[in-house]
């Protein structure tokens, strides 16, 4: 049993409140059973006659869902600085660094995987990140990819096979295909709950992605994939042609492509990621023809250690805001709320009876100071399933 009162400001990203994007509610209290699922939501005043256990004042802060990060490859081994330098110094970001991190990982052992798989997301977790999706997608071998998902699964349960990150080097790009659909999927898809693919210059093209999606799906892994990150070409259309659950990046989108996302009415979501634009220097994607579009919006950190080293849901939030002009409330939304619906889960990314008692408790009085302060620490106290796991009430 767990009670929280003096919420100054509850985000709950409930519909049904009727009150807003994000069904925010004044002066509130939430209480949770011993299970961690939230048990009641509503005026403060009330919470005696919904908890027995004496509730914790939070002194007016506002609290939000825990963020759903729906985007991240934790599984590798070393890092880039060295090529974060030279871009920075204007060398263009592509596709081939990723081989880089392979070799890394190829020689790293199992436990120095997990130790990397732990400390990425303990460090995520601590920025009010509850929910996270993990990629494999640096071993590009059997054996490689197998032991990067057990990394990845001693994390989260949104594990997500990328074999199809780009083809190693030396290898046939028809004869790799040949690989992540047959015996590569088959080690793989018992630890995995997705398969993903990068279909854009220098990885994989419409027709070889089409043919990996497929045969994941086949293998009961439910679809998403990287598409329109460098270039305008098909992974869009393939993405809804397919039904995938996300399609993440959508940084160079035709009028077709924003028309075929809302054309889904929300069952594939548009994902943004733009710590990798910030990072990599490119232009962000257009989130308000998107949202303007219909299209539903989520915000990820893609946290890998080419594109975007970062685990920070809330500078994500504070890009989509400063640079990407979405709303403060479509900015939290689509980093809570929105990755859920990019996972296809209802149980996280909202704050109602029923769901998961994962939340944040800000140490600011209102979700407007996470886009208002980019950089600042304000995550004062972390929720997970009932239980403080980063900071303190
Ligand atoms: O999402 N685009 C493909 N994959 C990663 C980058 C991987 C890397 O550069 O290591 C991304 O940005
Ligand atoms: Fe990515």
């Amino acid at each position: 049993m767990f009670a929280l009162t003096g919420i100054g400001k509850l985000v709950t990203n409930d519909p049904s409140r009727d009150a807003g994007l994000l069904g925010t509610i004044d002066n509130a209290g939430l209480v949770a059973d011993s299970s961690g699922r939230i048990t009641w939501v509503g005026p403060a005043a009330e919470i005696g006659s919904h908890s027995d256990a004496k509730p914790i004042d939070v002194g007016g802060r506002c609290v939000i869902p825990g963020f759903v990060d729906s985007h991240t490859h934790l599984v590798f081994a070393g890092d880039r600085a060295a090529e974060f330098e030279a871009r920075m110094a204007g060398r263009p970001y592509s596709a081939g660094g990723i081989r880089t991190t392979m070799a890394a990982t190829r020689g790293a052992s199992d436990e120095t995987l997990r130790a990397n798989v732990a400390r990425l997301a303990s460090e995520a977790l601590a920025s009010g990140t509850t929910t996270i999706e993990v990629k494999s997608g640096y071993g590009l071998s059997v054996v490689d990819e197998e032991r990067s998902l057990v990394a990845a699964s001693t994390a989260t349960t949104e594990t997500t096979f990328l074999g199809a990150h780009v083809v190693p080097p030396d290898v046939n790009a028809d004869e790799y295909v040949a690989q992540v659909t047959g015996p590569m999927l088959e080690a793989c898809a018992t630890h995995a709950r997705w398969i993903d693919v990068f279909c854009d210059r220098g990885a994989f093209d419409v027709d070889q992605a089409r043919e990996i999606l497929r045969a994941g799906s086949a293998k009961g892994l439910g679809m998403r994939m990287h598409a329109n990150q460098l270039q305008a070409g098909g992974g869009v259309a393939l993405g809804v042609e397919l039904g995938v659950a996300s399609c993440d990046h959508c940084t160079h989108l035709t009028d077709t492509d924003v028309e075929a996302l809302a054309s889904t009415k929300g069952s594939t979501v548009a994902t943004l990621l733009p710590t990798a634009e910030l990072c990599t220097r490119s232009p962000f994607p257009n989130a308000r023809r998107l949202i303007d579009a219909g299209v539903t919006v989520a915000l990820a950190s893609d946290c890998n250690p080419g594109s975007s080293y970062t685990t920070s849901m809330p500078l994500a939030i504070s890009l989509g805001v400063i640079s990407m002009h979405m709303t403060c409330d479509e900015a939290l939304w689509a980093a809570t709320a929105g990755g859920a619906r990019a996972l296809r889960r209802d149980d996280v990314g909202v704050l109602k009876a029923g769901a998961r008692a994962d939340l944040v408790v800000l140490d600011a009085a209102s979700h407007i100071h996470l886009a208002y302060r980019p950089g600042v620490a304000q995550i004062g106290a972390v929720v997970r399933e009932g239980r403080v796991v980063a900071g303190s009430l």
